[in-house]
């Protein structure tokens, strides 16, 4: 009776959350939608846009004429997340692409594993066709080369070009592998790559220890790898297999989930490779070549044991948490300033227990160590490399404290705010958001470098 009455309640949590995640991801979608149309709209009947347009790009020319070095900053998202030229005119990181001079918005798809999305955002940034590398491809069933970059965003891109990175959530994920990527030479036809390419990496609730959350959503906390019958994540599976199979181009213009390496289309696997996917025979959730396998524990402790941190980068992240101790329960902190889609996560995850007859994820594993959490990641898995080694560190209380910065240190500094407070949607945040980006541009402006310090953006205007 006891046992029915708990599965009842999974169904309800289950229709639940279904039901936000769906109309929050509509909302999203419409917005993006009636933008794009009242821009249109607007651009239609008022031609003094044009103007703008035509400033704006006589200066960007200017800037390449002056032989500009400002390194670019990347700002790499995370897992639902999209670059710019998806969704419309929406922002995934709300606008702070544009309170810096020169910053570059990558799309890898959004849900790719972290492996494919480093790939992605080399030749992004380099220029070429996609390589997955053979050994990779085979391995999870895909094509070995992908989108082609006829032009690179930043071609000059060196050691004697570094870049600046920042990454949110899985995104910061997706920068280690880079780095490591670029230190093990791993790209065909680029044999000069050093982690010296990278100069910084700064992390926004950065997923580096994974989160118990995957388990809640539904992987396996046995093996954090396969998912569980029914869950939240199978629901999303089918989704994206059909979303894929049915290949509406100017759907998939607009959001895309990033699998097109795998030929998920009737026009590539018909009716029959359809009825494969579903059952689990084939394509990325069958290979386990996606996200959620490397944001479990287990996943994040398999790719961490070959991530290095490198000194003569600069790293610095902030660990977001929405929860508290009340008489030594972990709890919500807040309710209105919890997003409602992370409201209940933020709850589950604070109660999160690993099941006793299953063995933990990690030799020391204590509960109570990951209740701490803004929704979508624990707050302990954002504050710098830890599993299965403890990667060099330093709490920053005042920003002050920390300079000069050192390389090859991460600082981290905890943040009052859920998961998705710094995206999407500026106004939530309010002040401050400018604080939060006006900092990490500064730092990477002012205070990263190596050799000599470069300009600063409004030193050039003002
Ligand atoms: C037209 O554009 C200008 C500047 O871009 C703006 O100030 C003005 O309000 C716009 N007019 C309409 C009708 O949108
Ligand atoms: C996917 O399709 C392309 C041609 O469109 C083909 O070259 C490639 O080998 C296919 N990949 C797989 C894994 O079937
Ligand atoms: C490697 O770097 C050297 C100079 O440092 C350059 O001459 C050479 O073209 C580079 N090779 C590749 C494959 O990029
Ligand atoms: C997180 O991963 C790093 C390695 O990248 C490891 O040193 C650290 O102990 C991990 N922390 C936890 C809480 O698992």
């Amino acid at each position: 009776m006891i046992r029915l009455w708990i599965s009842y309640l999974q169904l309800v949590e289950l229709f639940v959350s279904s039901l936000v995640h769906l109309l929050y991801g509509f909302y999203i979608f419409s917005s993006a939608v009636a933008g794009d149309l009242s821009q249109a709209l607007n651009e239609y009947f008022n031609k003094s846009n044009v103007n703008v347009e035509v400033k704006e790009g006589v200066s960007r020319a200017e800037r390449e004429e002056n032989g500009d070095d400002l390194p670019p900053i990347v700002l790499v998202h995370g897992i639902f997340g999209f670059g710019q030229g998806r969704l419309g005119a929406l922002s995934y990181f709300g606008g702070a692409e544009k309170m810096d001079e020169r910053v570059l918005v990558p799309d890898l798809g959004s849900l790719t594993s972290i492996y494919d999305r480093a790939r992605e955002l080399f030749y992004y940034l380099k220029g070429g066709q996609v390589d997955y590398g053979e050994e990779h491809s085979t391995t999870c069933g895909h094509s070995q080369f992908g989108r082609i970059y006829e032009r690179g965003h930043y071609p000059e891109w060196d050691e004697d070009h570094p870049i600046h990175f920042v990454g949110h959530s899985a995104g910061a994920q997706v920068v280690r592998v880079l780095q490591q990527m670029l230190a093990d030479k791993a790209f065909k036809g680029h044999e000069n790559t050093t982690e010296n390419w990278v100069l910084s990496i700064t992390s926004l609730s950065g997923a580096f220890n994974g989160t118990t959350r995957t388990y809640t959503d539904g992987m396996h906390p046995e093996d954090g790898r396969t998912l569980k019958p029914i869950c939240l994540l199978q629901l999303c599976r089918i989704g994206v297999i059909v979303y894929d199979w049915f290949d509406i181009s100017w759907l998939k213009n607009y959001y895309n989930f990033g699998f097109d390496h795998f030929n998920m289309s009737w026009k590539k696997m018909g009716i029959w490779g359809l009825v494969d996917c579903l059952l689990g025979n084939a394509g990325p959730f069958a290979s386990g070549d996606w996200i959620l396998p490397d944001l479990t524990i287990q996943g994040s402790i398999k790719l961490n044991y070959n991530l290095n941190t490198f000194p003569n980068t600069y790293y610095f992240s902030y660990a977001t948490k929405r929860t508290t101790k009340i008489m030594g329960v972990t709890v919500p902190s807040s309710i209105l300033g919890i997003h409602p889609l992370l409201f209940i996560r933020v709850l589950q995850m604070s109660q999160w227990r690993f099941p006793p007859d299953v063995s933990p994820p990690y030799k020391g594993y204590k509960d109570e160590d990951w209740q701490d959490n803004d929704g979508a990641l624990n707050t302990i898995s954002m504050t710098y490399p830890l599993l299965p080694i403890e990667h060099p560190h330093c709490l920053v209380e005042k920003e002050s404290d920390c300079q000069p910065l050192q390389p090859g240190i991460w600082y981290y500094k905890f943040v009052e705010g859920d998961h998705i407070l710094f995206i999407i949607n500026r106004e939530r945040a309010g002040v401050q958001f400018d604080l939060i980006y006006d900092s990490i541009f500064q730092r990477c402006r002012k205070h990263a470098f190596r050799k000599k310090p470069p300009t600063m953006p409004n030193e050039i205007h003002h």
